[in-house]
């Protein structure tokens, strides 16, 4: 057992014990680092500003990830090595390509937003990123700047990006040693620290989460902090005992096996996002819209489960593909379809000391036709007004054998449009089926009115995405899905 944590700040070693469970990546940085260069905007993860680069050392591989320093706990840093835009420059003293080229080409006026833009954009190439507008965007989508525009941005970022595959840079230089410092800090040990700011439980594995957690059932489960770090910087919230998710090793697994994809506590969006792309092909310009950069790369697929907010984007999804959550409290297991875990608004099927340990998404039957569609007043980086995922199986003679209509947003649960399904059950997948769905479905939710949308818009809009549905789905005459991309980007709204 470890007291404190460990992780490199730049090439520098730091062992930490005097931290509180709250302390944030980006007060540590500026208040006791002086490294001021990293800043505060939002501190609550949706302009960008604070972006750093964490990388680790996952499978023997280097990841580069752009995460906002504002919602990131210090003690999250735990194995990793950080760089902030005061690591950038070249030993020689010169600026990093990509700071030349936002030089070069104007991409930045009063600068604020400039020090996170330049981070994404690093963390950007070092995984390999391409040339391609649209891909760059995705990219930059949790960076917002206010005076620029971003077109001189994306010109910086395909310059820097053709120099770096050139010339290469520094951190291409410097893998080996990066490498060879984070191995060093795999001791495989898990971490707890108690000082007077409160308690810091970082289990190796799942059997140590389970029993620290059956002891302090009160502590709280931290995974990529994307919800959990907005109620200590928005609703000034105390901590006491902080127990991590992501430093469990065997939480990590995503596997496919037994008929279906497995995906544990500790993975995030983003590591999960080309399995989905291959699982749920249809969702997957869904998944891709949680968010940011940014919050995927520190957000975990069971996270967005465990906060069972109504207008989570994960939950209607994996709830029409028939997921199957896994619990654990001490020793004791169970599995429970993902829809029974959300029972009414703050109120999960969850016992004291149980958490998550994977979910669980069976294969797709080739009859079952999907599509998952997000209603948000922005594409990129929104909360859903609502987020509706559908699942229809139609068997050889056209009809309807199973129909899944699931909605965010339309009650203070995810949950199923129950009479809009029976409505569906032992029809043909025409205008008649679909109108008495539509109809059926005002029967099934009395949505609220909130900053998002009215009643009136979500009851709307609700029957307008069966309608939709209908006309992606059913002039196929069969039940295999098609492709319909450049059609639903540009109608996302
Ligand atoms: C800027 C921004 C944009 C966002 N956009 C979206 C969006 O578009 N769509 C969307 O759905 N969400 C969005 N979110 C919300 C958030 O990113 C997701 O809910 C995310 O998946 C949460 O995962 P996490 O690992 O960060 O969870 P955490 O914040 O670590 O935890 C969330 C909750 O789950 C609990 N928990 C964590 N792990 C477990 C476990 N294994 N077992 C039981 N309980 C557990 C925690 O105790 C906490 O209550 C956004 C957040 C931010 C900051
Ligand atoms: S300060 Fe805005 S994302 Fe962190
Ligand atoms: S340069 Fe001013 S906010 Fe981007």
């Amino acid at each position: 057992m470890r007291h404190h944590i460990r992780f490199y700040l730049g090439q520098t070693l730091h062992e930490v014990s005097d931290l509180s469970p709250t302390h944030t990546v980006l007060d540590w940085l500026r208040d006791q680092k002086g490294l001021t260069g990293t800043k505060e905007g939002c501190n609550e993860g949706d302009c960008g500003a604070c972006t750093v680069m964490v990388v680790r050392l996952e499978n023997g591989q280097l990841t580069w990830r752009s995460v906002n320093a504002c919602i990131q706990f210090l003690w999250m840093l735990d194995g990793a090595q950080l760089f902030t835009v005061e690591h950038l420059q070249n030993p020689d003293g010169s600026l990093h390509p990509v700071q030349q080229a936002m030089v070069d080409l104007h991409g930045s006026q009063c600068g604020f937003c400039t020090p996170g833009f330049v981070m994404s954009m690093v963390a950007y190439v070092q995984n390999g990123g391409g040339d391609d507008p649209k891909a760059i965007n995705t990219a930059l989508a949790g960076n917002l700047c206010r005076c620029t525009g971003y077109a001189p941005i994306i010109r910086a970022m395909q310059q820097a990006r053709r120099i770096m595959v050139q010339q290469g840079n520094r951190f291409d230089v410097e893998k080996q040693d990066i490498i060879l410092r984070l191995s060093a800090l795999q001791d495989g040990s898990s971490v707890d620290i108690q000082n007077a700011h409160g308690r810091i439980t970082l289990p190796a594995n799942s059997d140590v989460l389970a029993a620290v957690y059956q002891e302090s059932p009160k502590a709280t489960l931290v995974a990529g902090a994307t919800d959990v770090g907005l109620w200590v910087t928005k609703h000034l919230r105390d901590l006491p005992h902080v127990i991590a998710v992501r430093s469990a090793k065997d939480l990590h697994k995503l596997e496919q096996r037994d008929g279906g994809l497995w995906i544990g506590a500790a993975v995030t969006y983003t590591q999960a996002l080309p399995a989905l792309a291959t699982h749920l092909p249809d969702a997957l310009e869904t998944v891709k819209r949680i968010g940011s950069t940014q919050v995927r790369n520190a957000a975990t697929v069971c996270g967005n489960i465990g906060n069972a907010s109504p207008i989570g984007d994960g939950p209607p999804l994996f709830i029409a593909a028939s997921a199957v959550l896994h619990l654990r409290q001490g020793d004791t297991r169970r599995q429970l379809p993902l829809e029974n875990y959300f029972v009414e608004y703050g109120k999960q099927d969850r016992q004291p000391a149980e958490f998550i340990e994977s979910i669980f998404i069976p294969d797709q039957s080739a009859q079952t036709i999907m599509r998952a569609y997000k209603v948000s007043k922005r594409f990129d980086q929104d909360i859903s007004a609502i987020m509706a995922a559908f699942a229809v199986s139609i068997n050889a003679e056209g009809k309807i054998t199973e129909a899944r209509l699931v909605f965010g947003g339309m009650a203070g649960i995810p949950c199923r449009a129950k009479m809009a399904e029976k409505a569906l059950v032992g029809q043909k997948w025409n205008t008649a089926a679909l109108e008495a769905a539509r109809t059926a479905i005002q029967d099934d939710f009395t949505p609220l009115t909130d900053m998002r949308g009215s009643a009136w818009y979500r009851s709307t809009v609700s029957a307008n995405l069966l309608t939709r549905f209908f006309e992606e789905t059913a002039h196929q005459g069969s039940a295999q899905p098609i492709c319909l991309e450049g059609w639903r980007e540009i109608s996302h709204a």
